[in-house]
């Protein structure tokens, strides 16, 4: 410990905001706690150490544990350590950014209170960014990194499904790490931060665009006290949460592949609405009349999973929308059409309609995304 702290001298002047020659000197260290109450007194002893080498805060977002945190800020009174409660609002995410909305400090650190984080590897941290990187992380998974033994199979797999799934978005061996360091500016260049989920970590990494990322190797500790809050539906959350870094970081992507599907369940839609139309409909009903509400009515079905999907971030009235979407859909239609009608000329009908329809289809695919895209659904 102590060698450590001297490994990284600090210049000693303690006062508000002390600037080195590398850059601030003033951490905020951010910890979101839910129930751990039997946790928190060796972990903020443990910050207390480095104390006499760093201007720091502590700032403990709690929700509303009601398990002692606060009488235990309450006795131990130190005007660095602040401890924030939330009644209304909860989710790990969100406390995070809150604690670092409301701290001070120019550089950031946010960690876990179970004594999982070894507070004893913030110097490196700190180093890292003050040394110009972006963005620098408590990592498992770097020569020198390990983990505690006692980890379930069911929990490595896991995470390591997590982590594999975080790889389009960084090249971070470690993205799951809750252990980070970065500037408060940093932070304030994430255009949209959508706190969902647990991995607040890499939705920095993500959106504050944090090109170098350095990672500094920790043993990561068993918690010994409480127990983890890690659901199912933590890890739900985490899917949405991918989803959402795809379509920001691959919006054109994240765009065409929903609508590619949608229009796939729209065959068997058209084919399912022709078949019930056909079994239900009144037996007057002429051929064309049942084609065209079936027609209505896959659009209709294809309209609103695309709104959702493909177009999530269209601006406008659904109405105009709506329109818009059959009309630029009819163009592809009057292609199968007139191809159909070509080749009725030198082959059978039915083997015209095939080749009209599949060579309207894949027209309509690029045509209909972009036409959509561009003209019906824009952004703003
Ligand atoms: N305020 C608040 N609100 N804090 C929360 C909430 C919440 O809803 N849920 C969890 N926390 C706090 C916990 O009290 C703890 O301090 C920290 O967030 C992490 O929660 P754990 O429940 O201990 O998480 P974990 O150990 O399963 O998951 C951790 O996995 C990573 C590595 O796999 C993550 O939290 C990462 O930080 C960690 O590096
Ligand atoms: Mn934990």
């Amino acid at each position: 410990m102590e060698n450590r702290l001297r490994f990284h001298p600090a210049p000693e002047p303690q006062q508000e905001d002390t600037v080195t020659q590398h850059g601030s000197n003033s951490i905020s260290v951010i910890i979101p706690t839910f129930r751990e109450a039997g946790s928190l007194p060796s972990l903020l002893d443990r910050l207390e150490l480095l104390r006499g080498s760093w201007d720091l805060e502590v700032v403990v977002v709690d929700d509303d544990s009601g398990d002692g945190t606060e009488e235990l800020f309450a006795a131990r009174d130190n005007a660095w350590e602040r401890l924030i409660v939330r009644r209304e609002e909860r989710g790990l995410s969100s406390a995070v950014l809150e604690g670092i909305e409301r701290s001070t400090k120019e550089i950031v650190v946010v960690m876990d209170a179970d004594g999982s984080h070894p507070p004893e590897s913030i110097p490196d941290m700190v180093l890292a960014v003050q040394q110009g990187a972006d963005f620098s992380l408590g990592s498992r998974y770097v020569p020198g990194g390990s983990t505690e033994d006692g980890w379930g199979v069911l929990r490595w797999v896991n995470s390591k499904i997590a982590t594999i799934m975080a790889r389009p978005f960084t090249t971070v061996r470690d993205p799951m790490s809750g252990f980070f360091c970065l500037r408060r500016c940093t932070v304030e260049r994430g255009e949209t931060l959508d706190p969902i989920g647990y991995k607040i970590g890499l939705e920095l990494i993500v959106k504050c665009r944090c090109v170098e990322v350095a990672e500094v190797p920790i043993h990561f500790s068993t918690r010994r006290e409480g127990e983890s809050k890690l659901t199912l539906r933590v890890q739900w959350e985490y899917l949405l949460h991918i989803l959402n870094l795809c379509r920001f970081k691959y919006p054109r992507l994240a765009s065409f592949v929903p609508f590619a599907l949608v229009g796939l369940s729209g065959i068997g839609v058209y084919a399912g609405l022709l078949a019930l139309l056909g079994a239900i409909g009144p037996s007057a009903m002429a051929d064309w009349l049942r084609i065209l509400i079936a027609i209505v009515l896959t659009m209709t079905w294809n309209f609103v999973w695309d709104r959702r999907l493909a177009f999530w971030d269209a601006r406008g009235s659904i109405i105009s929308q709506y329109a818009g979407f059959m009309a630029v859909c009819a163009v592809p239609l009057l292609v199968v059409y007139a191809v159909t009608w070509l080749f009725s000329d030198v082959t059978v009908l039915p083997v015209a309609g095939v080749i009209g329809s599949a060579i309207g289809s894949a027209f309509g695919l690029v045509f209909n995304w972009c036409g959509n895209r561009w003209l019906i659904f824009r952004r703003s």
